[in-house]
C-alpha cells in the first residue's frame, strides 16, 4: 500500500526541503520506492535542493492538462524519483484537492511513499496538500513561534482527516533555551519522532545539491535522519553518535 505523507511547517525556512530530500534518500536506501513531489507551487525548490531544475515538464503542466503524470516523475540519483513544480513564476489557477487526489491515484501501486514537499504556512496552497495525503509530519524548531505554528497545523490534518503522525524537530543546538521535546510533546499533543541536529554538514550537502545522506552518511544529522526514516517503517536502526555528545542533555531535559 502506498503511503502518501504531507510533510508540512507553519513557518518557512525551518528545513522541510531539506528533511523531504533527504527523508525520500533514506527511505530508498532501506529499499522503499519513493516518489518526493514538490506541492510548493508558488515558492518551489525541491529540484534545487537536488539539483535538478530545469525539467521539461513539471507538476504544473499536469494540473493545466498538458502532460500526463507519468512524463514528470525523474529519477534521482539517491535512489528515488521526483516530481518537481516550475521554478520560474508561473501564473495558475489555483489547484483543488481533487487534482492532488487525481495525481496520486494514477501512482498508487507503482510506489512505497508519496513523500509530499508542502507549502509553508496554512494556506490554501498547504491546506490542499494535507487534505489529499493521508499522513502528516510537521517539521519544527526548537523554537516558540514554530512550535505555535505547528499546532495549528495539527488542527487542519484534524479538519481535513488527516493521520497527524508527530514532529520532526530540526536545527536543535542543544542550547539551553531550545524547548525540550518532553515541553513540545506535551504542548502539541503528538509525538516528536525524531530530531535532527544543527549540523554544517547539512548546509554543504545543499550547497552540492545532495542530499546528506548520501553526500555524508556517517554525519550526525545524516543518522538522525536515517533513524527517524527507519522508525517511519519500523525498521531497526541503531545510529553511531559519538559520545559526549551535547544534544543528549537536551533530549533528557
Ligand atoms: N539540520 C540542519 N543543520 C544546518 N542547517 C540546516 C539544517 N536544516 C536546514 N538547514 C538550513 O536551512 C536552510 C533552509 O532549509 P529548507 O529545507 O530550504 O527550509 P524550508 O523548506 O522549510 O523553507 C537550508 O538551506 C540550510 O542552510
Ligand atoms: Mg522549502
Amino acid at each position: 500500500m502506498t503511503r502518501i505523507i504531507s510533510v508540512a511547517s507553519g513557518k518557512g525556512g525551518v528545513g522541510k526541503t531539506t528533511f523531504v530530500a533527504n527523508l525520500s534518500a533514506a527511505l530508498a536506501h532501506f529499499g522503499k520506492s519513493v516518489i518526493a513531489v514538490d506541492a510548493n507551487l508558488t515558492t518551489s525548490n525541491l529540484g534545487l535542493h537536488l539539483g535538478v531544475h530545469l525539467y521539461p515538464k513539471t507538476l504544473h503542466d499536469v494540473f493545466e492538462g498538458k502532460a500526463n503524470i507519468h512524463e514528470v516523475v525523474y529519477d534521482h540519483k539517491a535512489g528515488f524519483k521526483i516530481i518537481p513544480a516550475d521554478i520560474s513564476f508561473r501564473k495558475m489557477k489555483s489547484v483543488g484537492v481533487h487534482s492532488y487526489v487525481d495525481v496520486f491515484y494514477e501512482l498508487l501501486g507503482d510506489t512505497d511513499f508519496i513523500i509530499i514537499d508542502t507549502a509553508a504556512g496554512l494556506g490554501k496552497e498547504a491546506q490542499t496538500s494535507i487534505a489529499a495525503a493521508d499522513e502528516m509530519i510537521t517539521v519544527t524548531n526548537p523554537e516558540m513561534p514554530a512550535i505555535t505554528d505547528a499546532l495549528k497545523l495539527g488542527l487542519l490534518a484534524l479538519r481535513h482527516e488527516t493521520k497527524n503522525l508527530g514532529v520532526v524537530v530540526n536545527r536543535v543546538k542543544g542550547e539551553s533555551q531550545e524547548i525540550p521535546i518532553g515541553h513540545i510533546e506535551n504542548m502539541l499533543g503528538v509525538p516528536v519522532i525524531g530530531h535532527i541536529p544543527e549540523d554544517k554538514e547539512v548546509r554543504r550537502a545543499i550547497a552540492l545539491k545532495e542530499p546528506v545522506v548520501t553526500y555524508k552518511p556517517s554525519s550526525l544529522a545524516a543518522q538522525h535522519i536515517m533513524a527517524i526514516a527507519a522508525k517511519l517503517i519500523g525498521e531497526e536502526y541503531k545510529p553511531k553518535i559519538p559520545i559526549g555528545l551535547r544534544l543528549f542533555g537536551w533530549l533528557t531535559k
